[in-house]
Formats: structure tokens, sequence, C-alpha cells
């Protein structure tokens, strides 16, 4: 009999199986009713007194094994099929809910692309910056209001560490480690510290231009300019410039765009003067120049700068900034594009 329990605990050792019913037919098999072990169970009766004890033990461990391994398998099994299960090959193919482009993505890829067009090239920088690259560089005033506690989003307690106010900060980045000829768009997020509302956030997205070289005028910024409002707005879209002022700019600017809500006749959206504002742009200031290591006296060159979500709004019409940045699907989904 010692020999038979020998025999079955090494079979039972070398079990394998592959499916759920071949588990069940092995539990059968030994663990069942009329199995091998209830049968070496009925025949105990007849094992010699002196043995028994022995036997006894030998059929314990047995059963105890033959349960084990039943388990085991069974636990394998399950395993291998959640594994199995992420892909499903049954599975129909439809529908699978592709997502949407955010609108604040498809603005800043247009603006983008009209840009690459007239030979720009996309530079980025980082988002928390140091008082240089945001305002020193850029010829701000020690004591520029746009420095104030207001505006600025500081980090710890070190006045030089800040969060962008805007995109003009990548600018000296690219200016600092490159000579002209400069041709480079900014696209990227920037912090001010704002209430926030329907009409500001405390943060927001602004594309720069810039462009550096030698001889670049006033003129070379204005045909710029009308170029991206039409392919922004189409073609009947008309600008105006207004003096304005930047402490990086010199003349500075301040674009309209005919209102292309209502077409210039005048809505709530322009405040019914036919006209909306844009963007900021001028001429680079020569300290902006010389702080960056590019020589004034041979180089002039045009920035620009824009905020994308004013310009999502003009063309969709989206009337609380909040939507932007809340993740609501229903608001999402608006938004299918094939950029
Ligand atoms: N940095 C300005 C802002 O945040 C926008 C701007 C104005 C950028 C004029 C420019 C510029 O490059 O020339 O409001």
């Amino acid at each position: 009999m010692i020999n038979k329990i020998n025999q079955l605990l090494s079979d039972i050792e070398n079990l394998k199986a592959e499916k759920a019913e071949e588990i069940e037919v092995l539990r059968i098999k030994y663990l069942g009713k009329k199995g091998e072990i209830s049968e070496l169970m009925n025949d105990f009766r007849n094992v010699a007194a002196e043995q028994k004890r022995e036997v006894g033990m030998k059929l314990n461990e047995l059963k105890e094994k033959a349960q084990e391994k039943i388990s085991q398998l069974k636990e394998s099994l399950e395993s291998t099929q959640t594994s199995g299960d992420t892909i499903d090959l049954t599975r129909t193919s439809a529908p699978v809910a592709s997502g949407t482009r955010h609108p604040i993505s498809i603005v800043k890829k247009e603006i983008c692309g009209i840009f690459r067009r007239l030979g720009f090239s996309i530079a980025e920088g980082p988002e928390i910056e140091d008082d240089w690259h945001v305002f020193s560089s850029l010829n701000f005033a020690d004591d520029h209001p746009a420095r104030d506690m207001q505006d600025t989003f500081f980090i710890a307690r070190n006045p030089e560490i800040i969060l962008r106010t805007h995109t003009s900060s990548v600018q000296t980045r690219v200016m600092e480690k490159q000579q002209p000829p400069i041709r480079i768009i900014c696209p990227g997020r920037v912090y001010r510290n704002e209430a926030i509302s329907n009409r500001a956030h405390c943060f927001f997205h602004q594309v720069e231009a810039l462009y550096i070289d030698k001889d670049v005028s006033f003129a070379d910024l204005k045909q710029a300019l009308l170029f991206v409002a039409k392919e922004l707005f189409g073609a009947d879209t008309k600008i105006r410039l207004r003096p304005s002022y930047f402490p990086f700019t010199e003349p500075s600017a301040e674009m309209d765009i005919s209102c292309n809500i209502c077409g210039g006749k005048g809505c709530s959206f322009c405040k019914h003067t036919g006209w909306v504002e844009i963007l900021g742009c001028g001429m680079v200031d020569p300290n902006v120049l010389d702080n960056c290591g590019i020589d004034s006296k041979v180089y002039t060159g045009y920035a620009l700068g824009m905020g994308i979500e004013r310009i999502t709004n003009l063309k969709y019409r989206v009337k609380d900034l909040r939507m932007f940045s809340e993740n609501d699907k229903r608001f999402l989904e608006q938004f299918e594009s094939a950029y």
C-alpha cells in the first residue's frame, strides 16, 4: 500500500491541465467519491495494525497534496485567463469612441502652421522661469508694475524664480543661444495671478513670434500681420494698428481685426466698434538685442504676441474662458478637427 501511495504522490506532483474541464476530470479521478484516494481509504481497513499509523499519515499527506495541486492548477488557469482577456478578439471593432482635439490645441496648431509657411520654426522654453528671462532682459524697469505680486506667481520664497507671465521669455532664451537670422514662434502656457472669471484665468496660452535679421522693418511686420489675420479669419479681414507701449518693443502697436462676428458693423462682442484687438507687436527694442548678445547696430527685428484663448473665442465664440480647462466632455466633443 505504501508503494501505491508513493506512486500516486509522484503522479500528482506532475499533473498538468490547460482547461477547467481537464482539472475537473483530475479532481474526480483522485479526490472523487470513487476516486483513487477514496479507494485507498476503504482499503485502509485491511492494513495490519502495526502499520496503521505509518500508512494513515501517508494517506493524509496524499490527500492534502492532491487538494493542494488541484487548487494550484485552478489558480494558474485563472491568472492566464485574465491576462488573455486584455486582447479580446471576439469584441466588435465599433463603436470605439475616439477623443477630439482640445480647441486650444486646434487653434495653436493652426497659428503655428501659418507662421511655418512664412519660414518660422518652433521654439519652446520652460514655464518655471527666472526674473531675467521674463522681465529684466526684456527691458522691464525694476519698478515696472507687471513685476508686482498682483500679476506674477512666485515660487517658494525666492523672488527670482517665477511662473512665466508671457511667452516673450522664450525670445530671450533663443537670442542668448543663437545669432540672427532668427525666425521663431513660441507657443506655450503662461500664468498670471488673476481672479478667475468668465473673462480671465490664472493660466492661459500665448504664441510669440520673433524675426531678427539685417534690415527688418516695420513694413515687414505689417505685411506678416496682414497675412496672418487673413489666414486666420478669412480673406476679407482688415487690420488696423494702434500705437501702444511694451517695454521690449519700440515702436509698439496693438493690432485690431475687423470684427469677424458682425463683419465690422458693430455687435456686443466688439463693443459696437467693429474692431477687436487680437495682439501686441512692435520692433524689438535695441536694449533687448544688446541684453541678449545681439549687436543692435547690425540687426533689427520685430516681435508679436497673441493670446490663443482670445483667437479661439473669436473663431468658436466660446463665452466663458473657464470652459477651456474644465474637461467637460459635452464641450470638448464639439471640436472635431482635421488637425
Ligand atoms: N508679451 C505681451 C503680453 O504678454 C505680448 C506681446 C506684445 C508680445 C508685444 C510681443 C510684442 O512680442 O511685441 O501681453
